[in-house]
């Protein structure tokens, strides 16, 4: 059986935030080893239910053994939160929890390829049932679209020179490993003295493209709207910059009292309308100085709060 620890960033400030309770029902839309979820089962004892879902099959079965001594009160799928509102009634729960990115495991382990330090297939899928993987993307994407990604997803600054490095190698060679793209990288733009691998902002740009990162974000802010009864909460941690901006406005357009046509809020052509959300949060929350010392990768956590009107 597969080792699967995961250490769960901002449990507090997210209980908090949830405020499970008794016979209340929850969601967690990333359920990874389960830490979160046993922390929302356990303030929810003796009756609170979760459904629970991640779109990686093992971190459900991981999350599945970890949450054994609640059995008959959750349900977990394999699934991505997407798709929440497709099977979780609408309007029927108190908290919804997304906490975005990556888990440990999934880095850890070279075969799924999403590390560079580790020398695996270049794969990166969470949901291994879907096709395309980040060599499919790396072998075929044109020059325009790499360099594009790797600004835009990655900020990557030479994201033109490396994209033109990545093509001129693959016609001579496609990429299999993580190691042979990490390398190339490394060639193409040197180490100046920094502490991070130069391959951090590519690989970052190719693991959200793969997995349609930022999209499925989209799609599941609006789900968890759709299944939070009025008064429930919805709380999001995200890991970098372009996951914090999306949660953020979404926050926002879902709070005003108007809607606006086109892409400039003119105030002429604002029309009414009820605000579905209210933000919790002006300022995103962020690790104390105990959690940093005890859990590195809790660095760049930000936790925001949204509650249904
Ligand atoms: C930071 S980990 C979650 C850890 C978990 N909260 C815990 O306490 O163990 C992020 C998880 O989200 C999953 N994930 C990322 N995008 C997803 C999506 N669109 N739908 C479902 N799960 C997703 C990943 O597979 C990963 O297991």
């Amino acid at each position: 059986m597969a080792d699967f620890t995961h250490k769960s960033v901002l449990v507090a400030e997210v209980l908090a935030a949830l405020q499970p309770r008794p016979g209340g029902r929850y969601v967690d839309g990333t359920v990874g080893g389960g830490g979160h979820a046993a922390a929302i089962l356990a303030a929810s004892s003796p009756a609170g239910w979760l459904y629970g879902c991640d779109r990686d099959s093992a971190a459900v079965e991981a999350a599945s053994r970890r949450l054994a001594r609640f059995a008959g009160r959750f349900e977990l799928r394999q699934a991505s939160f997407a798709e929440l509102a497709d099977w979780v009634p609408a309007g029927s729960c108190d908290g919804v929890l997304l906490d975005l990115g990556v888990s440990s495991p999934q880095l850890d382990r070279a075969e799924r390829g999403f590390s560079f330090q580790q020398d695996g297939p270049l794969d990166m899928r969470m949901d291994t049932r879907q096709s395309h993987t980040a060599a499919d993307l790396v072998n075929r994407a044109s020059l325009d679209e790499l360099s594009r990604l790797f600004w835009e997803l990655g900020g990557e600054r030479q994201a033109r020179r490396l994209a033109r490095a990545i093509v001129e190698r693959r016609s001579e060679r496609p990429f299999q490993t993580t190691r042979s793209l990490a390398a190339l990288i490394e060639q193409a733009a040197p180490r100046r003295g920094g502490s991070t691998h130069p391959a951090t902002k590519v690989f970052q740009a190719l693991r959200i493209a793969v997995n349609d990162e930022l999209g499925a974000l989209r799609q599941g802010l609006d789900a968890a709207v759709k299944i939070l009864k009025s008064g429930g909460r919805l709380a999001v941690v995200t890991f970098h910059s372009l996951e914090d901006r999306i949660a953020k406005e979404f926050g926002r357009t879902q709070a005003r009292d108007y809607t606006f046509a086109g892409p400039q809020d003119v105030p002429e052509l604002r029309r009414p309308r009820a605000p579905e959300l209210k933000v919790l949060t002006r300022k995103a929350l962020k690790p104390g100085a105990a959690e940093l010392a005890d859990n590195p990768r809790s660095r760049s956590a930000q936790l925001r709060v949204l509650e249904k009107i």
